[in-house]
């Protein structure tokens, strides 16, 4: 199983494959959030990668990260469009607690939507 190491919350086997925000809420309990549950909408599910981060990106990620004007930020990536193929590092700098949201979005589906299209 890949490991996920969220800088300073702790290291944690998940499951490969499993969508990464629903990684960090699930087996690290850390308060991520998926405001538009996890679509390729909102951006508040991204996270900032220290290493592992995937070659791959997905059309729907790429768009919204260039669409918000946040692409090719160092490491800035979208946890709801991202699967756990490796072992990974990352910051998780958007969370429920300080956010004002009353909570952190519905929870993404178990795939990523839209479908990936890898480019
Ligand atoms: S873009 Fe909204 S949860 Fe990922």
């Amino acid at each position: 199983m890949p490991k996920l190491t969220v800088e300073g919350v702790g290291t944690f086997e998940v499951p490969a494959g499993k969508r990464l925000v629903n990684a960090l809420v699930d087996e690290c309990g850390v308060d991520q959030l998926h405001a538009c549950g996890g679509v390729a909408r909102c951006t508040t599910c991204r996270v900032e990668f220290v290493a592992g981060e995937p070659a791959a990106m997905a059309k729907a990620e790429r768009d919204v990260l260039t669409a918000k004007g946040i692409s090719g930020q160092k490491g800035l990536r979208l946890s709801c469009q991202i699967t756990c193929d490796g072992d990974m590092t990352v910051k998780a700098t958007s969370r429920l607690a300080g956010s004002g949201r009353i909570d952190a979005g519905k929870r993404p589906a178990d795939s990523i939507e839209p479908p990936a299209e890898w480019v």
